[in-house]
């Protein structure tokens, strides 16, 4: 995947198009994850009920999963239900897991016609039998795929995920002197994939809401104030050329800032 694939895909002269024409190939994230927020907000402004926002960020999703793959992202994660928002009233959290299903059932065929492979982090055991089928079902017909990993993070908190990385590691017998944190991260629910490079969040909030706090360790942040119901393949592009502009440091000098100082 490259930059004839992303063009493929955008409108010619379109702002997407020049974007895209931008970015340098040799040095995509590898990983981006979003916090997908606003749909509420979103819904409030056009005095709609809250799960119009939520229906409405399906199409973002979409063109979200889409963009990533033609980019040729390694992993996308997205962030669809935490543990906290159990907390929601039922109505919404039902509504909002019919919507899932209906987007599982809709888009199956795209994610396997794009060779993308479906995983799902969280605590699905909350999840209702319906909705556990359905995520198993799409996870077992794309295991086998090459491309994207396309992770959906639902019932999830980082926290959560933590201790239950430390109750895995502690049922394996790890002797405490012998665990690393290479071991430790080969126990998260994300074992064996990249951490995420980029981290977007939709909705100006300046928060990471409990997401994937051991592997954002030195992700790169960006944060518009787009809701996520109108969050289109050109944000991603636009995440992803300020992302390319960025000194990833990982806490050393860089390499001007170490001449200086010779
Ligand atoms: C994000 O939108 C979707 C979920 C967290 C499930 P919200 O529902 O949080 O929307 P706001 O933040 O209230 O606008
Ligand atoms: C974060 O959004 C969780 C998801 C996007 C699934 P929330 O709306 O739940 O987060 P807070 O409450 O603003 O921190
Ligand atoms: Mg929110």
């Amino acid at each position: 995947m490259a930059l004839v694939d992303v063009l493929a895909g955008v409108l010619s002269g379109s702002p997407e198009e020049a974007v895209a024409r931008r970015l340098d190939f040799d040095r995509l994230p590898k990983h981006v994850a979003i916090i997908m927020d606003g749909n509420g907000r979103w819904a409030a402004e056009r005095h709609l009920p809250r799960v119009e926002g939520h229906r409405a960020g399906i199409e973002s999703v979409r063109q979200t999963v889409e963009t990533s793959a033609r980019l040729g992202l390694s992993v996308l994660t997205l962030y669809a239900f935490s543990v906290e928002n159990w907390k929601r009233p039922v109505p919404e959290v039902t509504a909002l897991m019919g919507l899932l299903r209906h987007y599982l059932r809709a888009e199956l065929k795209t994610l396997l016609r794009n060779n993308i492979q479906f995983r799902v982090i969280g605590q699905l055991e909350r999840l209702s039998r319906e909705v556990r089928e359905e995520l198993e079902a799409a996870v077992d017909r794309t295991r086998t795929n090459s491309g994207m990993v396309f992770n959906i993070a639902l019932s999830y908190g980082g926290r959560a995920e933590i201790v239950d990385a430390a109750r895995q590691a502690l049922a394996h017998g790890v002797k405490p002197e012998a665990l690393t944190e290479e071991m430790f991260a080969s126990f998260l629910y994300t074992s064996g994939q990249p951490d995420p490079d980029l981290l977007i969040r939709t909705s100006g909030e300046m928060r990471v809401s409990n997401f994937l706090l051991w592997q954002i360790a030195y992700a790169e942040i960006w944060v518009t104030d787009t809701f996520w119901p109108d969050f289109r393949a050109r944000h991603l592009l636009d995440a992803v050329a300020d992302y390319q502009k960025r000194d990833r440091r990982y806490g050393a000098v860089t390499s001007d800032s170490a001449e200086a100082l010779k």
